[in-house]
Parts: C-alpha cells; structure tokens; sequence
C-alpha cells in the first residue's frame, strides 16, 4: 500500500484547498469543521469552537462509536459520525480539522489533513517524537496550512503580558524558571472505559494505528493511554508541554543546548511506564529551567515560577503575581497582580482569525514542534539515564547515537509518515 493508497488524497481535495482559501476571506463566511477524536478534550475543543459565531460543524471522528455519538449530540445533529479519518480528508465540504486523537496519531493525521488542504488545530503535544513535528512543520508550509498546536496559554492575554514584563526587563535579570505539575494519586489510576471488555463499538487496530500492535489493555486506551511510551509521554508531554513551552518563550530561544533528567515510575503500581516522579535541567544560554513532577506526593500542584533580581513572578492558568526581592527592608519593586481569562475561546478565536489573514497562529507548529521537543529530549535524557547535548539547528543529540535513536518512533505497517 503506498501513501496515496493508505490516504486517497484526491486531485478533488487538492483543488478544494484554493477554493477553502478563498472561502474563508470574507468576514462573515461560514468555516466547514471537523473534529477527530472526539474524547474529553476533542469535545472540551469542540464545545468551544461550537461557540464561534463562524464554526459550521461537518463531521464527527472516532473510533469509539459512544465519544462520536457525544460529539455528533454537542451539535445537535448536524455533523455527521465518521469511523475512518481518511473520509474526512476526502470530503471537499471540510475547511479545518480538530485534531484530538491521543499523541500517537498527531503527526500522521496533521500531515494528511495538510495534503488534503484542510488547516488544523492539532492538540498539545504536537507529537510523538522530534522527527514527526519536523514533518509536520514542512507539510504545513509545502501546503500553506495554518497549523495551531493546541496550547492554549500561547493565547493568553495575561501570558503575553507576563512575557512581555519578563523581557523588558520588569522583575530583572532571570537566570531561573521553574516548572511543574505535582499531585498524589498513588496507587494510581484505573480504566475510565471498557473495564468490563473491548466493545464492538471500538475499533481498536484504528486506534492503534501506527503504535505496535498488542493485546487490547483497557487502561493502555482511552485517557490512560498518556502513561505509556508507545502513545505518549507522561506528565512530560501532557503538563509540560504547556508550562515548558511558556518557560521557553520567556527565555526567547528555539531550544536549549543541555538536557539531564531523573526519574522513573517508582511507587505507582497501575501498570503505566512514564515516570511518577522526574526531574529535568534544562540550559537555555544563562537561563536554567527545570522541570518537577510527581504522581505520588501533592506539594504544590501547579508551578511555573520565574526568579529574576528584582523580583518572582509566578504565571498561571487563573493570572500571574508578582513577589518584588527586598534588600536592608525595602522592595526593589512594586508588586502586581493580573487575572487571566478563558484560554480555550483565546485560543480558538486566534486560531479562527488566522484562518482569514493566512498568518502563523499563536501557537504556530514551528512552535509547537520545538515545545515538544524540549519534552521528548527531556523523557529520553531520563530513559537514557545521562545527560544531552543538543544541536538545535540539525535536530540531533551530539555525539550520541542510542539517543538520537529515539528521536523517530517505527511505525506499524502499512502507516508510514513518508
Ligand atoms: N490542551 C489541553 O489542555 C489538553 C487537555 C487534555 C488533553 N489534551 C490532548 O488531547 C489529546 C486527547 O486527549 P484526551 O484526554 O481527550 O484523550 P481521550 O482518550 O479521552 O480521547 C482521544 C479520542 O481519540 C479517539 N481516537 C483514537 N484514535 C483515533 C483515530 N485514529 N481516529 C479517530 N479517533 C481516534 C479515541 O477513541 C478517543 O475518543 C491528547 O493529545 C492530549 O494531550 C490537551
């Protein structure tokens, strides 16, 4: 089976991709949508895009018939239910995809949707390994697609505000930021679907896909399926990805030259591979960054902290504060406090407007491929047990070879990238 085969990109749906385009110029025109994988977050995605006065839901994708029908119902029966993504790139009435399929399908998905010429908001991490998102970003640009990686605090108002302060100088020199994502849910998690037995409304070769064929888990599969290295990355790719790839933006680099990580899965006993606790070091010039996780000890839930001379500024989902340094009793700044407001409608609606201007969106997939990077390089500095020296511009750990094996992930056949 070759490429055309496994995806049957017609000439039709090429010559749809001009007229997509066109569509879409005028302020008030309608933009055709289809979402695939149509599980928590694919109908938290779809909730929000419903809302846009602009959004014509087409189609529905899963591969498990009961999430399909509740994204169908969000819609009140106007898109249709699809078993197979591949019929969804070949319909000419479909401008964008949502893309919330677990991380393994992704990149396969994103870069067939870009050669059907639909755009795509492909949810955080943007992949499974560096030498998809690399993929990815050429098909975007081959075809002129507008690609959003779905990390919404990209769009937040009051991100860019904090990032903004941070670069001008505000909270002064910053030599450290620091990440994380603790919580205690030892002995561990359980199944959320099909605990009972596989479902004949679960087709379950598609859900696998490019990922290596095994016996059906019902924890490896729905939600569960972040705990396991052959369809993601753990609490790395899945919280990381957002808090990381704001501490990237405020160190103002494409990616760090050092990389060390610790961890491992040492006190969960559900079954999952990714580590329960890790800790990574990341250089970015005279930035250090570090990420903090934990499954099995709470502390403080959510951290992304930013310690410069004059002050710390701490930045969430709800607002960011600031902490002014004091010296012999004096604040060496003022303090500040700023609300944050809804990141989801922020982020859809730049998605939307992007998708009129033809511009790069918040979260571009250049963006969203060199976040997931900074995780990947992370979890196989862990795995390896030493540490990384990256050479951004090639793409490639210098002068280890082991590693630089686990920046591209064998696919199952007949599902191949190229
Ligand atoms: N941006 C955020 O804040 C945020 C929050 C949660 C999850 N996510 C991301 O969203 C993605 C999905 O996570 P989730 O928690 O919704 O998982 P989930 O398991 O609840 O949903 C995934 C859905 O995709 C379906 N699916 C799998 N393979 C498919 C295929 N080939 N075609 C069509 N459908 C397919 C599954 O059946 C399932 O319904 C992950 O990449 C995750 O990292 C992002």
């Amino acid at each position: 089976m070759n490429r055309r085969d496994l995806f049957r990109t017609t000439f039709a749906a090429g010559a749809a991709t001009a007229l997509s385009a066109t569509r879409v110029q005028g302020a008030n025109d309608r933009i055709r949508f289809g979402l695939i994988g149509s599980g928590g977050r694919g109908r938290e995605d779809w909730t929000t895009f419903l809302k846009q006065p602009e959004v014509d839901p087409v189609a529905v994708c899963d591969v498990y018939g009961p999430f399909r029908e509740k994204g169908i119902a969000l819609t009140e029966g106007r898109a249709r239910g699809l078993k197979d993504f591949r019929r969804l790139l070949d319909r000419n009435d479909i401008d964008a995809l949502i893309v919330a399929t677990p991380d393994h399908w992704h990149a396969l998905i994103t870069i067939a949707a870009c050669e059907a010429g639909k755009d795509v908001y492909c949810e955080k991490p943007l992949s499974l390994a560096v030498a998809e998102g690399r993929q990815m970003v050429q098909a975007a640009r081959k075809h002129n697609r507008v690609v959003q990686t779905g990390s919404q605090q990209r769009s937040g108002a009051h991100y860019a505000q904090a990032v903004k302060l941070i670069q001008d100088g505000g909270i002064g020199q910053v030599h450290r930021i620091s990440a994380g994502f603790q919580r205690n849910i030892y002995p561990g998690l359980k199944p959320t679907e099909m605990a009972a037995g596989i479902s004949p409304e679960f087709d379950y070769d598609m859900w696998l896909g490019p990922a290596p064929k095994r016996p059906f888990d019902p924890f490896r599969c729905i939600y569960n399926f972040r705990w396991f290295w052959d369809y993601s990355g753990g609490q790395m790719t899945n919280w990381g990805a957002h808090h990381l790839d704001i501490a990237r933006w405020i160190a103002g680099m494409e990616a760090p030259t050092e990389v060390a990580g610790f961890g491992g899965r040492y006190a969960l006993t559900d079954g999952g591979e990714t580590p329960d606790v890790q800790q990574v070091t990341y250089r970015f010039g005279k930035v250090v960054v570090t990420w903090t996780a934990s499954e099995v000890a709470e502390g403080k839930p959510f951290t992304l902290d930013v310690f410069g001379t004059k002050g710390m500024l701490t930045l969430l989902r709800g607002g960011f504060q600031v902490f002014p340094e004091v010296k012999a009793k004096q604040p060496l700044m003022e303090p500040l406090q700023v609300k944050g407001a809804d990141l989801n409608v922020q982020h859809a609606r730049n998605f939307l407007d992007c998708l009129k201007t033809r511009q790069k969106p918040s979260a571009d997939v250049e963006e969203g491929h060199r976040t997931a990077t900074m995780c990947h390089l992370g979890n196989i500095s862990t795995r390896l047990g030493r540490s990384l020296n990256w050479d951004a511009a090639k793409e490639q750990v210098i002068g280890d070879s082991e590693a630089n094996q686990m920046l591209a992930r064998p696919y199952r056949s007949p599902w191949r990238l190229t």
